[in-house]
């Protein structure tokens, strides 16, 4: 079985389109999100559209909470919250509905999905460091786990005591292992390269990698501009920061 991780879309249409025509390429066979399908970008009714329309398991992030209104728009900073404000407008009653019943940790016999650690997740933590990764691993009753929510793509592995940080992001998973899949984000990257994230595991060769795309930034731009969003929501997707 090959699936299709994707994490982070924000509203992002035309970078979520450019994934989904990939994976189409990749003959992937089931999908999978890590929450946060809005806020931030223009399209967050239709991004939602495709999320449900493909039956991806999906789990919430802290915007779609936000959005939902089971988490407190004033946790965010003043552009993040301006657009979850603005996305709530978007939204039918029965859109809102459908995020609000996003669950925090969701798995199949395979694999773990949440957004940010598995260690209290209505807090949303980051894992910034390797230290924060030790909780969730010693959560884990998968080999593997995936994320998103920092928008920056990382693969962290356990071996008994020792935790490293792959140096690729391709990697065949061994027997012994554990993983934390950071799949970075389709609508918003920020590790400094612009181009949409997305990932693909293939259950037979127990391959995983991270694939990066080109997707029409010009034009998510000027609709995040014409929706009057802030402009920085615009300019931040040229540089993926
Ligand atoms: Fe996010």
């Amino acid at each position: 079985m090959r699936y299709g991780i994707l994490s982070d879309v924000h509203g992002n249409l035309e970078a979520l389109e450019a994934v989904l025509a990939l994976y189409q390429e990749e003959r992937i066979e089931n999908f999978f999100c890590c929450g946060d399908v809005v806020g931030y970008g223009a399209n967050p009714k239709e991004c939602l559209e495709i999320v449900r329309g493909l039956r991806m398991l999906c789990i919430a992030g802290n915007h779609d909470w936000a959005v939902s209104g089971r988490l407190n728009p004033a946790y965010f900073n003043p552009v993040a919250k301006e657009a979850i404000y603005w996305t709530q407008k978007q939204l039918t009653a029965e859109e809102i509905g459908f995020l609000n019943d996003l669950q925090l940790v969701d798995k199949n016999d395979q694999l773990i999905l949440t957004h940010g650690s598995l260690n209290e997740p209505e807090s949303f933590h980051y894992m910034m460091y390797l230290s924060h990764a030790v909780e969730t691993f010693r959560l884990m009753d998968r080999n593997l786990c995936f994320i998103g929510h920092s928008h920056v793509p990382q693969i962290i592995i356990r071996q008994k005591e020792k935790i490293w940080l792959s140096d690729t992001l391709k990697i065949t998973m061994e027997p012994g292992c554990q993983y934390i899949i950071n799949v970075g984000s389709v609508g918003q990257p920020r590790d400094g390269n612009p181009m949409a994230g997305y990932c693909v595991y293939d259950t037979k060769s127990q391959g995983i990698e991270i694939k990066r795309i080109t997707y029409d930034i010009k034009l998510a731009q000027k609709k995040i501009l014409q929706a009057g969003l802030p402009a920085s929501l615009a300019a931040r997707l040229s540089i993926g920061h």
